[in-house]
């Protein structure tokens, strides 16, 4: 809790000048050493209670008038004084007492100020000088208040962004696991097959080598060789190599497109979270589409089929896991705005500066409340526990830090459409800008 320094450290205990003081003993007060730091001094009644300030400046005007000491000296001082001074009380907290003197200050400065207690009786003089002091060194206190909120700040929004992509990685590396398990299971059952089929053919080959070792041999006994011979027959009608032939084809080439695409679920997931080198690399946004839509096809496959229609597109310099980030998101919010199977579209495509990649879906849309609030953090429309409200002003500040842009158009039951445009900078332009 911030300390508040009180007003009564302003408090200068200066002597009060009674009422009937002439006004050559005040100038001659005003000179004396202690009231060398004062503007003006006070004047009060007999009970104490605050009647004027007469100040320096005024006694200046006085003394260099021609006689001004002999026409005025003897007079009270009460007809010289400011008659209002600024009253302030010492319960005051400094930012209300800046706040009343500021707006009753006159430049140039010819008066203090004048410090009373609760009962309104003279405590002292304050002066504006010290007043600026305390304020400033408050201020100086606030900012360093400030700048550490604004450091906790950033650091717990990073926390929130990593929090996000952690829980995004959790929801994607489930969904690839899922993917895995498929063709990892008929790769895993047509192995076993393949082993049973292929066992007999083993037994085949070897009542054949030992028909083949009675053939060759001249002292091999005639009942041996028959044994042989009837063993490879039999081993011959087991394995029935002519009906195995389609049977092992089958299975040889179904096996092979298992472990294909189990190489292509890893190759995506690899391209997906590879750690971005700076900005520096150019990456085809084509890519990023195919990648995403890898990672995404199990939440996708069973809401929408995909199109696509991808333009050529010049290479720019990105950070790719950052844009896959985005495109998963836009991928994923599509699929989960479907009732009924429906179709998700991208496209990209680019112009002279910039290149562009547009997701629509045909799902439920949104109303106009709904749309103005999707950028802002964490609002969601989904259930608790299912969206966290962040993927789009995660993705609407990725694509704002690639000096991009990203905009949407909705309609209520017929769809959404989100544009993302980047500019069509090489790696050395990038280096150049930096
Ligand atoms: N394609 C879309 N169709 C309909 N509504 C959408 C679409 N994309 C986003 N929205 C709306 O915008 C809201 C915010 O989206 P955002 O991606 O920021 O968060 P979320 O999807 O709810 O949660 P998270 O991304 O953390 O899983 C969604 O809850 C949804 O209401
Ligand atoms: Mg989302």
């Amino acid at each position: 809790m911030e300390v508040v320094p009180a007003l009564n450290r302003l408090l200068r205990p200066v002597a009060a000048l009674p009422a009937q003081i002439s006004i050559s003993d005040v100038a001659d007060r005003l000179l004396m050493p202690e009231h060398k730091a004062f503007l003006s001094l006070p004047v009060v009644d007999e009970a104490g209670r605050p009647l004027g300030l007469v100040s320096r400046a005024t006694l200046q005007d006085i003394f260099m008038q021609r006689f001004g000491r002999d026409l005025w000296g003897r007079k009270p001082v009460v007809e010289v004084m400011n008659p209002a001074p600024l009253l302030v009380s010492l319960s005051t907290s400094l930012e209300e007492a800046a706040r009343q003197i500021t707006a009753q200050l006159q430049s140039p400065i010819r008066d203090d100020f004048i410090l009373v207690d609760p009962q309104g009786l003279y405590c002292g003089l304050g002066t504006v000088l010290d007043l600026l002091k305390a304020m400033e060194s408050r201020v100086a206190q606030r900012n360093r208040v400030l700048r550490k909120a604004l450091v906790d700040l950033k650091e717990s929004q990073t926390q929130l962004v990593q929090s996000e992509k952690m829980a995004s990685l959790g929801q994607m590396v489930a969904g690839v696991a899922h993917e895995l398990n498929t063709p990892l299971g008929y790769v895993k059952n047509n192995v076993q097959l393949l082993q049973d089929l292929t066992r007999p053919l083993l037994e085949l080959a070897d009542a054949q080598a030992a028909l083949g070792d009675c053939l060759h041999n001249p002292a091999c006994a005639e009942e041996d060789l028959a044994q042989a011979l009837q063993a490879a027959t039999r081993a011959r009608e087991l394995a029935a190599p002519e009906l195995l032939a389609d049977d092992l084809g089958q299975l040889f080439g179904d096996t092979q497109y298992g472990l294909q695409q189990i190489g292509e679920l890893v190759l995506g997931l690899k391209d997906f979270a590879r750690l971005d080198r700076a900005m520096s690399e150019e990456v085809d946004l084509n890519e990023c589409i195919r990648s995403s839509l890898l990672i995404a096809r199990t939440s996708i496959k069973d809401k929408a089929e995909v199109r696509l229609q991808l333009d050529e597109l010049p290479r720019i310099a990105c950070a790719p896991s950052q844009i896959n980030q985005v495109l998963l998101n836009l991928l994923t919010n599509a699929a989960q705005a479907m009732d009924d199977y429906g179709c998700i579209q991208v496209k990209s495509w680019s112009d002279g500066s910039q290149v562009f990649v547009s997701v629509q879906d045909s799902g439920r849309g949104m109303p106009p409340e709904v749309l103005k609030r999707i950028f802002d953090p964490f609002f969601t429309t989904k259930p608790v526990g299912q969206g966290t409200g962040l993927g789009l002003s995660i993705s609407f500040k990725i694509i704002q830090d690639h000096g991009g842009n990203i905009r949407v158009a909705s309609e209520p039951g017929r769809g959404t459409r989100f544009l993302v445009s980047l500019p069509r900078m090489q790696a050395d332009d990038m280096k150049r800008s930096a």
